[in-house]
């Protein structure tokens, strides 16, 4: 594991962006697998300026997202279809058909899905205040595999600032599982802002807690990138 400290998420944003098309330039297949929330929203804007400055094609890129709520359709304002739609997709020349999410309908085998297409190449990931990655609340299983979670308490609490009102933010989600989730071959993590600070901290005690679902990426040897602005990385311990 590879942590870096970098001065706000706008930096971050553009230094993972970098990275990605590097990799695109070395195999323009790739899959992504991709996050949501306000983490990756500078790296997805660095994305796009950089791919258009430099005549990146998405045309044969496929992307897999982490998760998506349920009972939202996939036009709701708040659901991650229509949320990776209007961060990323639709600025790009991605195929049709090149996205997928989980969903009740797949969930028994989105896994197999990723495995069908080669694995997830580099995956992006943000972290909750209470240390899951995608909806992998604490205590979820190491072995987990895509699944249908009932969300804690306190993200329902943290995503409610995406809704108007606390009542309508779902309190089930379709989510990767940690071992999707460590079996892609790259992972880049971002956090940012000081509520991020004490899950990154016991992340970086260097072992497996599950209570804090991230720390499960301490259990991949290789691959795996923290990118801090200063607040996430306050309680790091020296
Ligand atoms: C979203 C996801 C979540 C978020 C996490 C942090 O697809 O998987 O794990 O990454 O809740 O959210 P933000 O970035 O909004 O603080």
């Amino acid at each position: 594991m590879e942590v870096i400290i970098l001065d706000n998420k706008i930096d971050i944003g553009l230094a993972i962006a970098k990275e990605i098309i590097k990799d695109i330039k070395n195999n323009p297949k790739l899959n992504l697998g991709l996050a949501t929330g306000s983490s990756p929203l500078p790296l997805y804007k660095s994305l796009i300026e950089l791919s258009k400055l430099e005549n990146i094609s998405f045309k044969d890129i496929t992307t897999f997202n982490l998760d998506e709520y349920c009972g939202l359709s996939n036009d709701n304002k708040e659901s991650y279809h229509y949320f990776m739609n209007e961060n990323l997709f639709k600025y790009l020349d991605f195929s049709k058909d090149s996205h997928y999410f989980p969903s009740i309908d797949n969930v028994n085998n989105y896994d197999e899905i990723i495995n069908n297409h080669g694995g997830i190449d580099i995956q992006i990931l943000g972290i909750g205040a209470n240390g899951h990655i995608a909806f992998n609340e604490p205590n979820t299983p190491i072995s987990s595999v895509t699944h249908i979670t009932n969300l804690a308490n306190k993200t329902i609490l943290d995503n409610s600032r995406f809704f108007s009102n606390i009542d309508e933010v779902p309190t089930q989600a379709i989510t990767m599982g940690l071992s999707t989730i460590l079996k892609a071959k790259k992972i880049y993590l971002i956090a940012t802002g000081k509520n991020k600070a004490e899950a990154i901290s016991i992340m970086l005690k260097g072992k497996y807690i599950k209570e804090c679902p991230a720390s499960a990426l301490n259990l991949k040897k290789d691959n795996v990138y923290i990118y801090l602005d200063k607040d996430a990385a306050s309680l790091i311990s020296k």
